[in-house]
């Protein structure tokens, strides 16, 4: 998609590790709300990650083909607010589930402006059906042998799987 000086940019930054219906949900309706929403996956390398980098970018940029104005692109060694600018950014989006997000979130957007005071961080409440979701829960219901489907897209759930059987083996 070309860019124009005119478009509303967002960014939606996080580990994505996994990706789950509830940032899918967000990126959808963030979407819809701004000209280009970039999902900007953090490559931090001092994680030991389920999925590495490259494949979450691979799963999202599958996830999101039929949704021209989504991005995908990883981040790392960098202020958020930098690469924000980098990538012509006005907003960054952040979803919030339940009240215990929001001290992490604002906590983390006054950071952010405090650091770029021309970055505004925008909160969209997640939708009630995906309320409870997070990555860390979903990995750890999988690692525990519990069911993934319908809390992550279909493409996350075979990555998971894929990963499972090579650590099992046949
Ligand atoms: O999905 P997550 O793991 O909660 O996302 C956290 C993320 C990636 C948004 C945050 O760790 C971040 O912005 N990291 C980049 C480094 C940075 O700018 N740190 C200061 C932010 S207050």
């Amino acid at each position: 998609m070309e860019q124009t000086a005119a478009q509303r940019i967002a960014i939606y930054p996080g580990s994505f590790d996994p990706l789950t219906n509830g940032h899918v949900d967000i990126i959808l309706r963030g979407a819809r709300l701004f000209d280009r929403i970039i999902v900007a996956i953090l490559a931090n390398p001092e994680k030991t990650p389920l999925l590495t980098p490259a494949e979450r970018v691979e799963i999202a940029r599958d996830v999101f083909r039929g949704t021209p104005n989504v991005d995908v692109d990883t981040f790392a060694d960098v202020l958020l607010v930098d690469y924000a600018r980098h990538r012509g950014a006005l907003v960054i989006v952040r979803g919030l589930r339940a009240v215990s997000d929001f001290e992490y979130e604002t906590q983390m957007a006054l950071m952010n402006r405090h650091l770029s005071p021309e970055l505004e961080t925008v909160f969209m409440v997640s939708s009630a059906a995906n309320a409870y979701l997070s990555s860390r829960l979903v990995k750890e219901v999988f690692a525990l042998g519990g069911p993934v489907a319908g809390l992550v897209p279909p493409a996350v759930e075979r990555r998971m799987q894929e990963r499972h059987a090579q650590k099992v083996g046949p």
